[in-house]
């Protein structure tokens, strides 16, 4: 009996699947509130839908016995960390258990001797850097959604952020992972070694499996060394092109800085209007960060701004000064909130919202998203990481309005073919879950039957996040977070593709 179709149904084995929840992890740690399971259909995605009963598991035990029921009941498993995905990576689009694993939140290890640290899916970036930074180490892949995000939610879309053109994604740095299989087995991959040829990778498996493999329960992470120094210049540029061919110059110096972070106009006109922050008002602002020892620092930082204004800066600011780098970092931050203050009747949604294309490739990228917009008549904001090739954009939609929702559906599609014409890909570290889902699909054709067979293997029921990536049927519109959808189970009223979903769903297949 599928939990999922319960709430019309089977009302005797529903309250059977509770009582044994219950049993495994008492009444304190799950809910079937109203208000619970209402919000916990949300994560930073634009769709949402309710679960039948929240649980938060303490340990792998728990976990392990909770999956066991859901595979003996058919009934799927929808793991959540922080709920700071952006594609709904934790929104259960067939109802069933969210799985809260904050509660896992146990750094258990740091061997700073050994080079690794053993973690609880539930720690929270930030906190795990603090405790690392006492010992002069680090987990530097920077994500922008650090102060809250969990290092499970990070392994299993392989996140990333900042400083990844130096520093690597969190692939790089999983060593080990206790994993809970669908089938509620526990196994464990890797090694606390930062060698290993034993076998099949199966960590490299897990890392971007968002949930649909598996339940990671204990993560082995490499350290990386603190630098001693870091610097950051503020480049303003005329032109956006010249701000894009930037990054590539000093790539190819070669140099290799810890970040680039890029800023069109929109962007800065946005935190500029929401947080008075006072960037220079210009048509693209890149924040380029070098780091490591302080005389190489010194040296870098020279010939970044060299390079800055051979490839058209208008104005340059170095700084040295930690709390005027924060300042800035801050200021980058602040940009997905202040999109979506940008103008009264918008919201800033994560649509085409993280794809990568080569370095020499961005001129050509973030020019081409301006013309698009411009195309579609909808407002877009660039930015991103754009040392690795890694670009964000949000799109300003009126969420009221069918007409602008299909004006910036049209402009994703656009946006992503060019993004895939240049040799890019759809997602560089967000992943795919429901607003990548049709891209994705596209770009990887020839593999998608290949991972179907991976999940047949591991999850034959397919009770783990069931129809999301290569399962995900239809266009990106749909379970809308949105309150002017929500009498249409967040379908669009005239979508053709969302027809059927919502019995397929309730099917819990
Ligand atoms: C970031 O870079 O801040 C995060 O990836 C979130 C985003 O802005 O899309
Ligand atoms: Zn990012």
């Amino acid at each position: 009996m599928r939990l999922a179709a319960l709430g019309t149904t089977g009302e005797r084995t529903r309250r059977g699947v509770l009582e044994e929840l219950e049993r495994i992890v008492g009444r304190e740690r799950m809910s079937t509130k109203t208000a619970d399971l209402y919000v916990y259909g949300f994560d930073a995605s634009i769709h949402h839908k309710t679960p039948n009963v929240v649980i938060r598991p303490m340990n792998s035990k728990e976990v392990s016995e909770i999956v066991k029921l859901a595979n003996r009941t058919r009934t799927p498993v929808v793991p959540r960390g922080a709920g700071t995905a952006m594609c709904g990576h934790t929104v259960p689009l067939k109802g069933g258990i969210v799985m809260d694993m904050t509660l896992m939140n146990r750094i258990k290890e740091v061997r700073v001797e050994d080079l690794y640290c053993v973690v609880e899916p539930g720690v929270v970036y930030d906190k795990l850097n603090e405790v690392l930074g006492k010992r002069g180490f680090w987990f530097p892949t920077t994500p922008g959604s650090g102060e809250a995000c969990t290092i499970g939610g990070m392994v299993v879309t392989n996140a990333s952020g900042m400083r990844a053109i130096k520093y690597g994604a969190t692939r790089d740095y999983v060593l080990g992972l206790e994993v809970v299989l669908p089938t509620g087995e526990i196994i464990h991959t890797g090694t606390r070694t930062l060698k290993n040829s034993s076998g099949y990778q199966l960590d490299r498996l897990m890392v971007g499996s968002e949930g649909t493999l598996g339940i990671v329960t204990e993560i082995t992470l490499k350290l990386a060394f603190k630098p001693r120094a870091s610097a950051m210049t503020l480049a303003a540029f005329s032109s956006l092109e010249d701000a894009g061919r930037c990054v590539s110059n000093i790539i190819a110096r070669p140099l290799m800085p810890s970040a680039i972070e890029l800023m069109d106009s929109v962007c800065i006109r946005a935190v500029n209007k929401c947080m008075n922050v006072g960037l220079p008002d210009t048509a693209a602002i890149c924040m380029i960060e070098v780091d490591g020892h302080p005389v190489a620092v010194e040296d870098e930082l020279k010939i970044v701004e060299e390079i800055a204004r051979q490839s058209g800066a208008v104005t340059t600011e170095a700084s040295r000064d930690k709390k005027r780098i924060d300042y800035w970092t801050y200021a980058r931050k602040a940009i997905m909130p202040s999109l979506s203050r940008y103008g009264e009747k918008f919201v800033s949604v994560a649509l085409a919202d993280d794809m990568s294309v080569p370095i020499s490739r961005i001129p050509e990228a973030v020019v081409a998203f301006q013309r698009i917009a411009e195309r579609n008549g909808v407002i877009v904001g660039t930015y991103g990481h754009a040392a690795d090739g890694n670009l964000h954009t949000k799109m300003l939609v009126e969420p009221g309005s069918e007409d602008s929702w299909r004006r910036g559906e049209k402009a994703v599609g656009e946006i992503y073919e060019k993004v895939l014409a240049l040799g890019g890909t759809v997602t560089g570290e967000h992943g795919v879950s429901i607003t990548k889902a049709p891209y994705m699909q596209k770009e990887r054709a020839d593999s998608l039957e290949t991972m179907r067979r991976i999940k047949k293997a591991l999850d034959p029921r397919n009770i783990m996040n069931p129809g999301k990536m290569f399962d995900w049927q239809g266009n990106i519109i749909a379970h809308l977070r949105y309150p002017a959808f929500i009498e249409t189970e967040g379908c669009m009223p005239s979508s053709k593709a969302c027809e059927g979903q919502d019995e397929q769903h309730a099917g819990g297949k």
